[in-house]
C-alpha cells in the first residue's frame, strides 16, 4: 500500500542527502516503528511519506513514493492527506484552529464525515486521547503535551487508511505515552489502520509495533520484525540508538556464556529468558 523505491532527498542548500536509497514496502495493517539518532532523517522520511516533501520543502527528490497507488510527487497534498493523516514533530505548526473542539471539527467537516457521525467521532477521539476535559479550551493555553494529544485526537478522529506520527509522545509522561500507544494499537487492530511512528522511547516502541526500521545518516540500515532487528544490538548502538534494557541484559548474559537464545525485546521475552537461565543453572 505504501511503496518507497530508491528514495533520496537533499534539502535545498543542504550539504548532503538527508535521505539516500531508501526502499521500504509497507503493507496495509502494518504497525511500523522508526528509530535513529538525531539528524538520521526520520522526520524527512515521514515528510516523504505524506507528501510534505517535495510539496512544501524544495530540494532534489530522487526515486518514487506511492501511497495507495498515488505518486506523492504528482498528487496534490489534499488527495494525499486523505490517504495519510500526520502528526508532525512541530505540533504548533500543525494547529489550524484556536479552540480544541474546532481543531477536530475542521478535519471531520473537511473530510466530509456525515453530520450524524461527527459528535461520536469527536467525543471518542478526545476520550481515547485522555482530553475530554479540554474540549472547549483555547489551544494557546495548553501545555506541549496537551497539544500533542489534541493533534493525535484530530488525526485519529478521521481514521484515514494510514496515520504517520513523528515523535507523538515527545512531551508526554510515561503513563500518557503508553495510553497513546494503546490507542494506536486499537486503531491498528480494530480499524486496520496502518501506523508509522517515529519514537525515541524504545521500550514502548518495541512493545507495540510489529516492525522496526532503523535509520542512520539518511540510510535505512535495518528493517524487520522487532525481535529480529534487536538480535544485532551492536548495529543499533553504532547508529546511536538506545536499545531496550532487557536486550542489553540478554546480551550481557550471552557474553558471559549464561544464555544462548534470542535476545529479548520486551518483558514477556525477558521473563522467558530468565526462566531458561535459571533452570539451566538448576534454580527452577
Ligand atoms: N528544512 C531543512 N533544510 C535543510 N536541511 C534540513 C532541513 N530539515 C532537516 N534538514 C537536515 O536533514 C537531515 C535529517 O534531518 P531530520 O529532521 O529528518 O532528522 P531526524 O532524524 O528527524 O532528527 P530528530 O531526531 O532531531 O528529529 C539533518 O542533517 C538536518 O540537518
Ligand atoms: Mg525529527
Amino acid at each position: 500500500m505504501i511503496s518507497i523505491k530508491n528514495l533520496g532527498f537533499r534539502y535545498e542548500g543542504g550539504e548532503r542527502n538527508a535521505l539516500s536509497e531508501i526502499n521500504i514496502d509497507i503493507a496495509e495493517g502494518d504497525f511500523l516503528g522508526i528509530i535513529g539518532s538525531s539528524g538520521a532523517g526520520k522526520s524527512t522520511l515521514m515528510y516523504a511519506v505524506n507528501g510534505v516533501i517535495p510539496h512544501h520543502f524544495p530540494g532534489d527528490f530522487y526515486g518514487e513514493v506511492r501511497i495507495n497507488g498515488l505518486d506523492t510527487v504528482d498528487s496534490p497534498l489534499e488527495a494525499l492527506a486523505r490517504e495519510a493523516g500526520s502528526v508532525f514533530q512541530d505540533i504548533d505548526g500543525q494547529m489550524v484552529a484556536s479552540v480544541v473542539e474546532d481543531e477536530l471539527l475542521f478535519g471531520l467537516e473537511n473530510f466530509g464525515i456525515p453530520k450524524e457521525e461527527i459528535e461520536g467521532r469527536l467525543e471518542g477521539a478526545l476520550a481515547a486521547a485522555g482530553i475530554s476535559g479540554l474540549r472547549y479550551r483555547e489551544i494557546s493555553s495548553l501545555s506541549g503535551g496537551q497539544k500533542q494529544k489534541v493533534a493525535i485526537a484530530a488525526i485519529t478522529a478521521l481514521r484515514p487508511p494510514v496515520i504517520v506520527l513523528d515523535e507523538p509522545t515527545g512531551e508526554l509522561d510515561p503513563q500518557s505515552s503508553r495510553k497513546i500507544f494503546e490507542y494506536l494499537k486499537e486503531l491498528n487492530e480494530k480499524h486496520g489502520i496502518t501506523i508509522i511512528v517515529v519514537e525515541q522511547k524504545i521500550m514502548l516502541l518495541c512493545e507495540f509495533v510489529k516492525r522496526l526500521a532503523v535509520m542512520d545518516s539518511g540510510s535505512l540500515i535495518r528493517l524487520g520484525a522487532v525481535g529480529e532487528v534487536l538480535q544485532a544490538p551492536e548495529v543499533l548502538e553504532k547508529a546511536g540508538v538506545n536499545i531496550p534494557r532487557v536486550t542489553t541484559l540478554g546480551n550481557r548474559l550471552k557474553e558471559k556464556g549464561l544464555y544462548s537464545g534470542d535476545l529479548p525485546h520486551d518483558l514477556p521475552c525477558a521473563e522467558a529468558m530468565m526462566r531458561k537461565v535459571l533452570s539451566e543453572a538448576g534454580h527452577a
